[in-house]
C-alpha cells in the first residue's frame, strides 16, 4: 500500500470509472468512487482524501463546479480534471481555479500514474506545512508574545506560574523588549482577567500629578482640583495596575507606594480617610534597579517589595533565533493592511535582520518590517527595503579595520570566531548568520582549529 494515500474517482461513465479504479488500486492506493459531483461531495464529507480525480462533463454539477467546492471545503485535497473535450480554454480555467492538473482523454495510463503521484506529494506537503504552522503557533506563542528561544520559553513558563498568584512582579528589560506585553499576559492569564488592567508611565508626568493620578484627590486639595477624583488604584479594584518606569519615581512616592503594598490601602491626596484596595501591582523598568539600590538612588525596602518575582526580558540580540519568527509575525500583521500582498522576506534581508544589533529591540524590528511593507515593492521584503543602518551592517564599514596584509583565510577564521562569540557558541545559529550550512561551518572550524567556546 502506497502510504495509504486515498483517492476519489468521479466519473459518470462506469467504464472509465472502473478503468481508473483498477489502475490506481494496482498502484496500491485506497480508492473510492462516485458517479456524480453530488455523490462525490457526500463522499468527501465522510472522510479526507488526498486526491480527487474527476471528469469535467457530467450530468448535474460539472467537474469545474466540484473543483470550486473542493477548493472551498477541502483546501488540502488536490484535484485533477479529466476530460474528453480538451480545450486550452477549459484547461486554463481549471488551473486558474486551483486544479492540480488537467488530463485529456484518451489518456495514457502512465500519465495518470505520474500525475496522481505528484498530486499526492503536493497534498502531503500542504498537510505537513499546515500542521507545522499550527504547531509553531502553539509552541512559540503565548498571549501574543512570540518566542522560541530558551530565555523566552522560560519567560512563558514564569508568566504561567506567576499569573496564578497575586504576588508583585518586577519586569526588567531594555526599551522595546516587550515589558508591557508581558504585564498584560500576566493579567489576562490570571484570575483577575475579568477586571481592569490599568497602566501608567511613572516617568511621563510630574511627581504631584503622578500622586494624584495613582491615589486620586479630594476637591480643593490643590489648585485646579475642582472636584474629587478617583485614582488609578481605585479604578483597578479587583484587577491589576501596571507601573511602568518605576525606577524614575521620587523617594517620597516610593515610601507611599511601599505603604500601599504592605497595607493594601490608599489615601487620596488631601483626604484623611484610608480606602482598602485589592489590586495586583506589576512594575517595569529599563534600569538596573539592583545597581540603583547599591548607589542609594532607590530604596532597598521598596525594591525588595517589588521584586518578589522578577522577570528579565533579554535584549533581542541575545535571542537571534527569535528574529525570523518575529519578523514573520509582523509581516503577517502588517501585510494584511498593505495594498500589495507581501508573503516573504528574502534570504539577504533575513540575514541582515539577524546581524543587526537592534538597540530598539522588538519595537524597532516591528517598525522596520512595517516600513518595508509600506515602501517596498510587492511580493517580498528585500535587502533594499530595509533602512540604511541594517544594510551597512551587512556590507562592511568594519571591514575598513582589517589590515591589508591579512589573508582571506585569516579573515575567514577571524570572522567565524567573531560570529561564534556573537551567538554564544551556537554553531547552527552562526552558520545561519554566515549564510553557510552546518556541515560547512564544522568543516571550517576543524580546518582553522576553532573551538565553539
Ligand atoms: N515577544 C514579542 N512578540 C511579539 N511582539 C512583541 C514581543 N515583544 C514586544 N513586542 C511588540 O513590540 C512592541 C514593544 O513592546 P512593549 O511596548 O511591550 O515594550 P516595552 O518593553 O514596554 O518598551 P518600552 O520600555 O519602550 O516601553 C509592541 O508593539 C509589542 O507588541
Ligand atoms: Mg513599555
Amino acid at each position: 500500500m502506497k502510504n495509504g494515500a486515498s483517492i476519489l474517482v468521479v466519473d459518470d461513465e462506469e467504464r472509465v470509472r472502473g478503468l481508473l479504479v483498477r489502475l490506481l488500486e494496482e498502484e496500491g492506493y485506497q480508492v473510492s468512487m462516485a458517479a456524480s459531483s453530488e455523490e462525490a461531495i457526500r463522499e468527501l464529507e465522510g472522510g479526507s482524501h488526498d486526491v480527487v480525480l474527476t471528469d469535467l462533463m457530467m450530468p448535474g454539477r460539472s467537474g469545474m463546479e466540484l473543483l470550486a467546492e473542493i477548493r472551498q471545503g477541502h483546501p488540502d485535497t488536490a484535484v485533477i480534471l479529466v476530460t474528453a473535450h480538451g480545450t486550452v480554454d477549459s484547461a486554463v480555467e481549471a488551473m486558474r481555479k486551483g486544479a492540480f492538473h488537467y488530463i485529456c482523454k484518451p489518456f495514457k495510463l502512465d500519465e495518470v500514474r505520474i500525475i496522481v503521484q505528484r498530486a499526492i506529494e503536493e497534498s502531503r506537503t500542504k498537510h505537513e506545512l499546515a500542521g507545522l504552522r499550527r504547531e509553531v503557533h502553539q509552541r512559540f506563542e503565548f498571549s501574543n508574545i512570540i518566542g522560541k528561544s530558551k530565555p523566552m520559553q522560560e519567560v512563558f513558563e514564569l508568566i504561567r506560574r506567576v499569573a496564578r498568584s497575586a504576588s508583585t512582579v518586577l519586569i526588567e528589560g531594555k526599551s522595546g523588549t516587550g515589558k508591557e506585553l508581558v504585564a498584560k499576559a500576566i493579567h489576562y492569564n490570571s484570575p483577575r482577567s475579568g477586571r481592569s488592567f490599568v497602566a501608567i508611565n511613572c516617568s511621563a508626568i510630574t511627581e504631584t500629578l503622578l500622586e494624584s493620578e495613582l491615589f486620586g484627590h479630594m476637591k480643593g486639595s490643590f489648585t485646579g482640583a475642582v472636584a474629587s477624583k478617583k485614582g488609578l488604584f481605585e479604578e483597578a479594584e479587583g484587577g491589576t495596575i501596571f507601573l511602568d518606569e518605576i525606577g524614575e519615581i521620587s523617594a517620597a512616592l516610593q515610601v507611599k507606594l511601599l505603604r500601599v503594598l504592605q497595607d493594601h490601602e490608599i489615601r487620596r491626596v488631601g483626604g484623611n480617610q484610608t480606602i482598602k484596595v485589592d489590586v495586583r501591582v506589576i512594575t517595569a523598568t529599563n534600569r538596573d534597579l539592583a545597581e540603583a539600590v547599591r548607589q542609594k538612588e532607590f530604596r532597598d525596602d521598596f525594591y525588595y517589595r517589588l521584586n518578589v518575582v522578577t522577570i528579565h526580558l533579554p535584549a533581542l540580540k541575545e535571542r537571534i533565533e527569535d528574529i525570523p519568527i518575529l519578523a514573520q509575525h509582523f509581516l503577517a500583521k502588517y501585510a494584511k493592511g498593505a495594498v500589495a500582498p507581501f508573503t516573504q522576506i528574502s534570504k539577504e534581508a533575513m540575514r541582515a535582520l539577524m546581524q543587526y544589533p537592534w538597540p530598539g529591540n522588538i519595537r524597532e524590528l516591528e517598525n522596520v518590517i512595517e516600513r518595508a511593507i509600506t515602501l517596498g515593492a510587492e511580493g517580498e521584503i528585500r535587502l533594499e527595503d530595509l533602512p540604511d543602518p541594517l544594510r551597512r551592517e551587512e556590507g562592511g564599514s568594519q571591514l575598513e579595520a582589517i589590515p591589508v596584509e591579512m589573508s582571506m583565510q585569516d579573515v575567514e577564521k577571524a570572522h567565524i570566531e567573531r560570529v561564534l562569540r556573537h551567538t554564544g557558541g551556537q554553531v547552527s545559529q552562526a552558520a545561519r548568520l554566515l549564510g553557510i550550512d552546518r556541515r560547512t561551518i564544522y568543516r571550517k572550524m576543524q580546518a582553522y582549529n576553532i573551538r565553539k567556546d
